[in-house]
């Protein structure tokens, strides 16, 4: 089994200059949704074709287990498939075509594909869905007993084509070499003067050759992105669907409608999450812990059983251990906090030393005062604590049980409350 994702496009609806495989959909690009879901389908051998500044998205993906398959000229979607020719000579067998704007696409969805094409031993199997609003997609053309005869692009639709709600998701299984014998006889006889792989549903048809189609169960798991609007749709669709999960699995979400997370997050049971909050990256958050409202915690972070991230507190590539609170107003990043500590409002750990983000290590039970600023690289050890406004210079480190106060902080000998 082989498949083939189409990433050569420029992407022109995007008005960018970024390819389209390279726009990003809650923290991973267009192109690797559609290489996971592949993966997903249990694919191994997978082949992407790349044109429009292909050099941004190879070195993106540099180090990544695919084939590239480069298209000089974007002539379209059936002229991309044509230049795998080469690479896929003397396969014999299915190939499943993927477009690379797909990003919602379940690996089940795609294995049932793949399964109905074998079964039916067809030369094609489509991939369609219904749309409440099929405007942009090829249309699916059936006859009289409900045999797909072909795909009209909306742009080539008659007024009452244009009414068919059946759409093609642009997903196919084709048997291979047969699919190179189509693509040969395909004509630029369109509105977008363009090869178009849909036409290749025609040919088979036309033939007689059995032609399939699977309907696949909700049109949202096939929406694919061609503007920004589109883009933003996907992601909505998406983050629900992490909200879901994250609430399925025992969390409060107080109001998903604002809040955003990404799928590679993880939390744990009875935490809440309150409004206005955004986690990207890999997170991991504990049990029992009060995130947000207003709080924003990005890749790299772990947040243990029972912490608290409030309101207009940034965490970046930080620990925090288990009790460790930070209510209000802080960025912690790249610091290494220990358990049961409490950093006050305002706290800043400056990382970076102008040249390199420095690490920040504050030990258990330590006491970071209202507007402290620890200039990393530093440690504060445990039951250490700075006074409000403390400004703790680099390598200035606050032994365990210290007290330091000022600007720039020094040692409090004598003991006070
Ligand atoms: C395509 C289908 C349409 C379907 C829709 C589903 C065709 C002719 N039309 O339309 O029936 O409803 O997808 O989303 O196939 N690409 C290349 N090289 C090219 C042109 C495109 O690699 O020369 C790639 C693009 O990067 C993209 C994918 O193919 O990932 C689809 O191209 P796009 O222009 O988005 O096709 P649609 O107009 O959306
Ligand atoms: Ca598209």
């Amino acid at each position: 089994m082989r498949a083939l994702v189409l990433a050569a496009g420029a992407g022109t609806r995007m008005k960018s200059a970024l390819p389209k495989a390279l726009h990003e959909v809650n923290g991973r690009t267009m192109l690797e949704h559609a290489l996971r879901a592949v993966r997903a389908a249990g694919v191994r051998e997978i082949y992407v074709v790349v044109g429009h500044r292909r050099e941004l998205v190879e070195e993106r993906f540099a180090g990544e287990d695919v084939r590239w398959i480069v298209q000089r000229e974007q002539l379209g979607t059936g002229h991309a498939v044509v230049q795998a020719r080469r690479e896929l000579a003397g396969y014999r067998g299915a190939l499943l075509v993927v477009m690379g704007d797909a990003c919602l696409l379940p690996g089940k969805l795609l294995r049932r594909l793949v399964k109905h094409q074998v079964a039916s031993n067809a030369k094609c199997t489509v991939l369609s869905a219904f749309a409440a609003n099929p405007h942009g997609y090829g249309r699916i053309v059936r006859d009289d007993v409900g045999l797909v005869r072909r795909i009209v692009e909306e742009r080539d639709a008659t007024k009452a084509q244009k009414g068919i709600r059946e759409i093609n998701t642009g997903n196919y299984v084709f048997a291979c070499p047969d699919v190179f014998a189509a693509l040969e006889a395909l004509r630029r006889d369109n509105q977008q003067g363009e090869y178009l792989l849909t036409d290749v549903v025609d040919y088979f048809a036309r033939r007689g050759d059995g032609v399939e189609c699977l309907v696949a169960p909700s049109f949202e798991d096939v929406m694919a992105a061609n503007t920004r609007e589109e883009l933003a749709t996907l992601a909505r669709v998406m983050n629900a669907r992490t909200l879901s999960r994250l609430m399925a699995e025992g969390v409060t979400i107080v109001s998903p409608e604002t809040t955003f997370i990404h799928d590679t997050v993880r939390v744990g049971r009875d935490t809440i999450v309150q409004p206005f909050t955004v986690i990207t990256g890999r997170v991991e958050i504990g049990k029992n812990c009060r995130i947000g409202p207003f709080a924003h915690i990005r890749d790299g972070s772990h947040l243990s059983d029972e912490t608290a991230v409030g309101n207009f507190v940034e965490v970046k590539r930080s620990r925090m251990g288990p009790g460790t609170a930070s209510r209000h107003i802080a960025y912690l990043g790249d610091a290494r906090i220990g358990a049961k500590v409490n950093i006050g409002a305002g706290t800043i750990t400056a990382n970076f030393d102008g040249e390199r983000k420095q690490v920040t290590r504050i030990g258990d039970n330590a006491r970071i005062g209202a507007g402290t600023i620890l200039i990393a690289p530093v440690r504060v050890g445990a039951g250490g604590r700075t006074g409000a406004g403390a400004v703790v210079p680099k390598k200035h480190h606050v032994g365990s049980g210290e007290t330091v106060v000022g600007i720039p902080a020094r040692r409090l000998t004598s003991k006070r409350g």
